[in-house]
């Protein structure tokens, strides 16, 4: 039967990559919340000692890492460091993404293909390689990837970025299917507009005034009206990471407030 208990990660390890801020910050608090020690990584070892903080401000057990997923070695090293640390990881977030600049299809160039490949494919690619290996050997575990609807649709100037969540999306699949009988389970969470750093990168060469009219004309577009916020992809990835979704691999929940269903400016317009 039933138990809401299936929800709770006590005794469980968890790795948050890009743990330091934003979405990967929500989903930290909210698996250590639930009980997990949570590895959050990221470039910068102050933001990851500030989430760090308010973890442990509550109760909960933080172990802030610094490493560079764009980088192969870092990766190894990272997993390493975590096995040192809690001696197993039954839960891996691939979160760290990026979208460092605006470029179409046909003025993207090669530099901006290499960092975002990097991070957003080649470095959830080896981490959940490199994870999965430990995971095969405890016969358990559980992989979040934080994908986009962007790898749904593409987006007009986001071209390299939806290109790089598409691949998230089958990264997912392909794990899923092939590591299911280790009793790895591997699922994606796209969001939507989500209010962090790197949506307000959208507009950051835009006078704040004009910037804010941008931001609300994007709520627009979404059913819902409004960009979500960072803890509203927390419950998803306790969902995702813990007994409750026993039976769940190889799919992804989609939480954007409705933008993929489309009509969102329609129904906000006066
Ligand atoms: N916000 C949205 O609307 C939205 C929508 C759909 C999907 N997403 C996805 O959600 C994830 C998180 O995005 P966010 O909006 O929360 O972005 P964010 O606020 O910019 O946070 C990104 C996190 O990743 C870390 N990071 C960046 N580059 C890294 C690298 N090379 N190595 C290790 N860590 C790195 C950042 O810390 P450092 O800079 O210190 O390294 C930070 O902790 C991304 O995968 C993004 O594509 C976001």
């Amino acid at each position: 039967m039933f138990d809401l208990s299936r929800f709770s990660l006590k005794g469980k390890t968890a790795i948050v990559t890009g743990g330091s801020r934003g979405i990967g910050k929500g989903v930290a608090l909210g698996l250590a919340k639930a009980g997990a020690k949570v590895a959050v990584t990221s470039r910068k070892m102050n933001d990851l000692e500030a989430t760090a903080a308010e973890i442990k401000g509550f109760g909960g057990e933080a172990f802030p890492l610094q490493s560079h997923l764009g980088k192969m070695e870092e990766i190894n090293r990272m997993v390493g460091t975590v096995m040192d640390k809690f001696g197993r990881i039954d839960i891996l977030v691939n979160n760290a993404g990026a979208s460092p600049a605006m470029g179409g299809v046909l003025d993207s160039d090669e530099r901006l293909w290499e960092t975002i490949m990097n991070l957003n494919l080649r470095g959830v690619y080896f981490t959940s390689q490199a994870v999965a290996k430990v995971m095969q050997k405890q016969r358990g575990g559980k992989i979040i990837n934080i994908a986009s609807v962007d790898g749904f649709k593409p987006e007009p100037g986001v071209s390299v970025y939806s290109i790089s969540k598409a691949g998230v999306r089958m990264i997912t699949k392909a794990f899923a299917l092939e590591l299911a009988p280790f009793n790895i389970q591997v699922n994606a969470i796209a969001p939507g507009p989500i209010s962090t750093k790197m949506l307000d990168s959208h507009w950051f060469n835009l006078p704040p005034e004009e910037a804010k009219k941008q931001k609300q004309a994007m709520a627009n577009f979404t059913p819902m009206g409004r960009i979500g916020e960072p803890d509203e992809i927390a419950g998803a990835a306790v969902y995702l990471a813990s007994d409750a979704s026993s039976y769940t691999t190889g799919t992804e929940i989609v939480i954007d407030g409705g933008s993929l269903l489309g009509l969102g400016l329609v129904l906000h317009q006066e």
